[in-house]
């Protein structure tokens, strides 16, 4: 068989020029996951770095999520830093103390008075947001494209996971880590299987059919791999109240899917965890996960969510070390492009999703 399939090239993965298209072309047109909505409660705040915009979303005290460009209307302070998820109920600028509403409203500017400043004429510049199944969704764009096609077109996986009733999940922890490469090698990265026997020792001991070097296993149509819960070292022995939705095999069952271009969601009975990518230049990604649980899961007696976290943990620090190799490696001068086999058949797909999506 030739090798004739080929990755993206060196350029693709470290030019300056290629990520400004990219940020004009992919993460500042479409949509772009921003986290697990239940991260913020009513009244609360926090700042997401989307590809480059520092952006604000808030749950305001009744509730509705908003984004927000992190920049005050008056002289253009930047509003909240990163590490401020307060819940003081409104914004206040650093600078001059004007103070916004967790809906964007301008409610106060102290030492000027109506004759002085019409208010209501200065509201925060306001981003769309779109929030479904429990993930929330930002557009930068003015105009951004229809939500329900562009998710059908960008992660039509995860449209079978309706049936787990993510909405109804809680958030009981979030991580975050700092990863050296490109975005597009951590999501190439999580599209195959061939590296899983040398890089994942105890993620293919409890996932069989990881041994082999597929990612899915062609013989199921429901798009799960088995599972197997039971075995010494696996977190998910444990019997706890399963996610909605979950029926016969979904109990010894993982399922995963991308949403195009920065986040992933696995789902292995009874954890959710939501995977989002900040991609921050062409050598840089940060990355957080969301681990969520059913109420009834959190409410058992003796619920201890922590072997989950920490294996989830240990196989991404797993992976964003391969990463960094590959970041590394595709530096060299000797580098045009790597070829890609029968069982890299997803990551063939988001290669030929992001030429097209970049033409
Ligand atoms: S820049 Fe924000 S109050 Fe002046
Ligand atoms: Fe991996």
């Amino acid at each position: 068989m030739p090798n004739d399939v080929f990755t993206l090239t060196r350029d693709d993965y470290l030019s300056d020029e290629v990520w400004a298209a990219e940020r004009a072309r992919i993460f500042h047109r479409g949509w772009m996951l921003a986290g697990a909505g239940q991260r913020l409660q009513r009244g609360n705040r926090t700042v997401v770095e989307l590809a480059g915009e520092s952006v604000l979303l808030t749950r305001d005290l009744e509730g509705r999520l908003h984004a927000f460009a992190n920049v005050c209307r008056h002289r253009g302070a930047r509003l909240c830093e990163a590490h401020d998820t307060s819940s003081q109920g409104s914004l206040m600028c650093p600078y001059h103390a004007w103070t916004y509403a967790l809906d964007g409203r301008l409610i106060a500017t102290p030492h000027l008075d109506e004759t002085e400043v019409d208010k209501s004429t200065l509201p925060l510049w306001q981003y769309h947001l779109r929030e479904w199944q429990g993930l929330v969704f930002v557009s930068l764009h003015p105009e951004p494209p229809e939500f329900d096609q562009w998710l059908r077109d960008h992660a039509p996986e995860m449209l079978k996971f309706e049936r787990f009733g993510l909405d109804q999940l809680q958030v009981v922890a979030s991580t975050r880590c700092d990863i050296a490469a490109n975005w597009k090698i951590v999501i190439e990265n999580y599209q195959e299987c061939l590296h899983c026997t040398r890089v994942h020792p105890e993620l293919v001991d409890i996932t069989p059919i990881y041994r082999t070097g597929w990612v899915t296993d062609h013989e199921r149509e429901d798009g799960g791999v088995t599972v197997d819960r039971a075995k010494a070292g696996s977190p998910y022995r444990n019997p706890l109240p399963s996610l909605p939705g979950v029926s016969g095999a979904d109990h010894t069952s993982y399922f995963g899917a991308t949403v195009f271009a920065n986040g992933f969601v696995d789902i292995t009975d009874p954890s959710v965890v939501i995977s989002t990518l900040y991609p921050d230049g062409p050598h840089r990604t940060v990355m957080t996960m969301d681990f969520l649980f059913h109420p009834d899961a959190i409410n058992t007696p003796g619920f201890d969510p922590q072997p989950i976290i920490d294996f989830n943990v240990l196989v991404g620090n797993q992976d964003n070390a391969v990463c960094e190799s590959v970041h590394r490696g595709v530096s060299s001068k000797a580098f045009e492009h790597g070829v890609l086999t029968p069982k890299d058949e997803y990551v063939i797909w988001f290669t030929q999703h992001y030429r097209n999506v970049m033409a």
